[in-house]
């Protein structure tokens, strides 16, 4: 049986990537030793990191004023080192709050600042985007998540802030081409768009590092490991390898307007297919829906265990909804094949017939 992998992540990596990333475990590119093996100082292994780093731009067509590094850790590292390096203990950040995420990392940056709560979209469950209030003068930055994962809401209109824009990207990242020159800061953790996890994507606007007053722990310090093109310390260096990869098949495949092609066939399958069976109910409204993360309920709750056993028995991974929210949620990454959605819209109207 063919297995649909609608996990939210890690999740689904194109099949060439894996193959790839599985041949150089033995024979790292004929170099008869295993990428698991070779030091990170290798000439080999700083042709992936340059790679890496040269995708990156390419992709997001990011001018010569941003620096691209491969940091340890998931996003909620970055949750941290944002604030810490962009704060001094005076300072205020603003941050948007339209979900989880971007509730943990407000709460992070009260650590090590004022955190200006921007947008909260808690009274109504998560379920829309809201835009930014007026930001307090000398606000250092605002933060947006631009997609939630487990609410399956997403940005699809960038806030217009005369402040440094932060973004985690950590879900929608190389999904659509967009003016990335917007954002001062963009992190991901890899392990849903862009690789195995281990490993976080950060863009840097070069003028917003180096302005804080008090030193931080090197291993933080952006400015550190910009001087050190990510190799301060042993980089994850399967992790990167395999963002490497998968950037390369972005490229290879037409780039950020085919991703977005292809996600927005996917997204317009599943949600017209919801829209046209009453069995189910979409809580997110139109505009603020996610192209990632689709998340909604079954209309009678009694019918969501039948439902999400028949996905179990046709082989639907990943379909059931975060631990707060309940109901299903399928993730539609990159690498997720427009069949794989048509198979799950068979299932929903097969469901229907049987229910309905
Ligand atoms: C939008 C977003 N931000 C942050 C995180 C946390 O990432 P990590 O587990 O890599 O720390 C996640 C995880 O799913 C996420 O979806």
């Amino acid at each position: 049986m063919k297995l649909h992998n609608f996990n939210s992540g890690p999740s689904i990596l194109p099949v060439s990537v894996l193959e790839e990333a599985a041949n150089a475990i033995h024979n790292f590119n004929n170099t008869g030793l295993s990428i698991l093996e070779i030091g990170h100082r290798t000439a080999a292994f700083g042709e992936v990191m340059d790679e890496a780093r040269s995708s990156v731009k390419q992709l997001m067509q990011l001018s010569n004023e941003y620096e691209v590094l491969f940091l340890h850790g998931g996003a909620t590292t970055q949750f941290m080192q944002v604030p810490m390096n962009l704060l001094d203990a005076t300072d205020t950040a603003a941050y948007c709050i339209n979900g989880i995420w971007g509730k943990k990392a407000a709460k992070e940056a009260t650590f090590f600042g004022n955190v200006f709560t921007a947008a909260d979209t808690t009274d109504c469950d998560h379920t829309c985007i809201r835009m930014p209030a007026q930001l307090p003068v000398d606000t250092k930055y605002l933060h947006i998540t631009t997609n939630n994962t487990v609410e399956g809401t997403q940005w699809h209109q960038i806030p217009e802030v005369d402040v440094p824009l932060v973004a985690d990207m950590s879900s929608d990242i190389f999904s659509r081409p967009m003016d990335y020159n917007r954002f001062a800061c963009i992190y991901a953790g890899a392990q849903k768009n862009m690789g195995a996890a281990g490993v976080n994507l950060v863009v840097l606007r070069k003028d917003i590092v180096g302005k804080r007053k008090k030193g931080i722990p090197a291993i933080m310090d952006y400015q550190q490991h910009i001087a050190a093109g990510s190799l301060m310390n042993t980089p994850p260096v399967f992790s990167v390898y395999v963002s490497m990869l998968t950037l390369r098949w972005i490229i290879r495949e037409g780039g950020l307007p085919e991703m977005e092609r292809r996600n927005r066939a996917k997204t317009t399958l599943l949600y017209d297919t919801l829209n046209n069976h009453p069995l189910f109910t979409i809580r997110v409204s139109p505009e603020s829906r996610s192209w990632m993360n689709a998340v909604f309920f079954l209309a009678n709750p009694a019918l969501e265990a039948p439902f999400l056993e028949l996905c179990k028995e046709q082989g639907m991974i990943g379909v059931k909804g975060y631990r707060t929210v309940g109901g299903i949620r399928v993730s539609m990454y990159n690498a997720l094949e427009l069949s794989s959605v048509q198979a799950f819209c068979d299932l929903i109207h097969y469901f229907t017939e049987k229910n309905g």
